[in-house]
């Protein structure tokens, strides 16, 4: 399984505004979108999961298991409306979770995965192997802030880089499954 776990300490779902206004909602569904879609006649990518980390939400973390969604997202408005329904058990692959980034990665490392973080500074990601279950974590506009970052350090999760030039976080997403398709060969 392929995972993406963006955390943001701005976002917010309020079904009554639109996802710009509600502490940059839309970077997180962009970056679902882009992790859980492809272009082709399937549309979903179904070795994917996705979480959104988002304190100021309740519930704090959203799963996205894109193996048992029926429906493919479009657009941000498309997306969030997937997440509502889901939410209120009227959609499958979407689960409401309580935890933290930290309960997160560790409950992954139990599941035999070392979590990735994705940051300009880190070791190219041309030196990780590619694996079958392999798991990524990313920041919002804004990054990740420093406690997250001591928590990951603790936590013993590697820093990995795409290159000096920082990206938005759909993009890297997008960036990693080419990656891991085969697309954009690795030196
Ligand atoms: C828009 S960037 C955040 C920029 C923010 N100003 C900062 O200083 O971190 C969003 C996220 O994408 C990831 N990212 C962006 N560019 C990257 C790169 N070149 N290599 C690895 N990850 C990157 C990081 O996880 C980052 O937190």
């Amino acid at each position: 399984m392929r995972i993406f776990i963006v955390k943001s300490d701005t976002a917010y779902i309020d079904g009554e505004e639109p996802p710009f206004k509600t502490g940059r909602l839309d970077v997180m569904l962009n970056s679902a979108i882009s992790a859980i879609t492809h272009r082709n006649a399937q549309g979903i990518r179904r070795d994917v999961e996705f979480f959104m980390v988002m304190p100021l939400n309740d519930p704090p973390i959203i799963h996205i298991n894109a193996s048992k969604m029926a429906r493919v997202p479009i657009n941000e408005e498309d997306m969030l409306s997937l997440l509502l329904d889901g939410l209120r058990g009227r959609e499958g692959g979407v689960n409401g979770m309580q935890g933290s980034l930290d309960s997160l990665i560790t409950s992954l490392q139990s599941r035999g995965y070392s979590p990735l973080y994705l940051h300009e500074d880190g070791v190219p990601i041309k030196s990780i192997r590619p694996r079958e279950n392999m798991a990524f974590i990313l920041g919002n506009q804004n990054g990740m802030s420093n406690s997250d970052e001591y928590i990951m350090r603790k936590r013993g999760v590697r820093k990995v880089s795409l290159g000096p030039l920082p990206y938005m976080t759909w993009e890297c997403v997008a960036i990693i499954n080419a990656m891991l398709d085969g697309r954009i060969l690795l030196a």
